[in-house]
Formats: structure tokens, C-alpha cells, sequence
């Protein structure tokens, strides 16, 4: 697959990752038996990522999404912007949090510790991607679908410049 200059390859294809997601729901269903969890989907990048996961989900439960921003193109700014939408009131709830992927984890790392400020009872992550080797803090992340190197990935949600969210599979950039 081509998006402007770069040239991207499957690394994760439609079968693999609904598979995993169906595990993820099947896990958070038998974890929060009896509970009734508030979903948070970061968006943009997690919109495919939650529908597909809440499909699977047998709880009483909510879903909403919030959204920020530490990424611009193909590197992290480091930079953490503020929430926009969380006018979900999470004090006393348990919060899953679903996201498409950690990086560097400082936005997962915001992200949480606004929620416990909040008063939320508990706060959990899930997360389709994470890139191990760029964890840049310590992060409980209790769910994670696959585990990938650094290279960039876009698809199933993900972006390059905007571009590239709407396909079934996940694509690496394949060194030029
Ligand atoms: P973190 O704060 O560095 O963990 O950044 C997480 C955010 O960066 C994600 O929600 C994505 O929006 C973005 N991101 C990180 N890696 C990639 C990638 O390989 N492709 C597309 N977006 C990415």
C-alpha cells in the first residue's frame, strides 16, 4: 500500500486482530463480571479498535471518547495537549481505557493520572498496539493485543498524515 511518499506492508491482518480483540472482550468480561465499566476510546486513532471491541462486550457498560494529541505526522512531539470531550463524570466508575496504540506512553501516562484525579475507583488500560521499546514511562497497561517493534504502522484506524485509517489490516513502512 502506498500513502504520498511511503510504502507500507501488512503486519497484521483482519483475521489476526479480530481474533485478538475477541480474546481481549472475552478477558474484560470475565475480570469485570458483575461490574458495569465506562469505556473511554482516545480518538482518532481508536474508533475501529472500540467498535469492534464493544461488539464483544457482555457488560453493562458505557462508551464514550475523548481526544488529544501528542503525535504530529511520523514523530512524537512529546508534548501532551489537553483533554477535549471527558465531560463523562468518572468519579467512583472503573475505566477501561481503549487506545490503538502506546508509544512513548506520556499520553497514557496523562490520560490515567487525570482520570485517578478525577476520583475514578480504577483505571485500566487496553491497548490494540504497544511499542515496547519506546516506552518512555512506567505504565500498567493490563490488556494489550500485540506487541510490535518501532517501525511506523498505520491502518485499522491508525494514521500517516491522516491518511490511511480506513482498512481492515495494520501496515508497517517498509525501510526505503
Ligand atoms: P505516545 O504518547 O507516544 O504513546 O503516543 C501515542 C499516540 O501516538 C497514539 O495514540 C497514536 O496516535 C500516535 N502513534 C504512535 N505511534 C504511531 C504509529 O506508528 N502510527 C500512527 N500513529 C502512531
Amino acid at each position: 500500500m502506498k500513502i504520498k511518499d511511503k510504502s507500507f506492508k501488512v503486519l497484521i491482518n483482519e483475521e489476526e486482530l479480530q481474533k485478538k480483540i475477541a480474546s481481549i472482550a472475552k478477558q474484560i468480561n470475565k475480570d469485570y463480571k458483575g461490574k458495569s465499566p465506562l469505556f473511554i476510546g482516545i480518538l482518532n486513532g481508536s474508533f475501529m479498535f472500540v467498535a469492534d471491541m464493544m461488539k464483544h462486550v457482555k457488560l453493562e457498560s458505557k462508551v464514550s471518547f475523548i481526544k488529544l494529541s501528542s503525535y504530529s505526522n511520523m514523530s512524537s512531539s512529546g508534548s501532551i495537549k489537553e483533554l477535549i470531550g471527558i465531560n463523562e463524570n468518572v468519579f467512583k466508575k472503573d475505566i477501561i481505557i481503549l487506545e490503538d496504540i502506546i508509544d512513548t506512553g506520556l499520553t497514557m501516562a496523562s490520560v490515567t493520572e487525570e482520570f485517578k484525579e478525577r476520583g475514578a475507583s480504577s483505571v485500566e488500560i487496553a491497548t490494540m498496539l504497544l511499542k515496547p521499546n519506546s516506552l518512555q514511562v512506567e505504565l500498567d497497561i493490563k490488556y494489550v493485543g500485540f506487541e510490535i517493534s518501532d517501525e511506523f504502522v498505520v491502518g485499522y484506524g491508525l494514521d500517516y498524515d491522516g491518511l490511511g485509517r480506513n482498512t481492515r489490516d495494520i501496515y508497517q513502512l517498509k525501510p526505503s
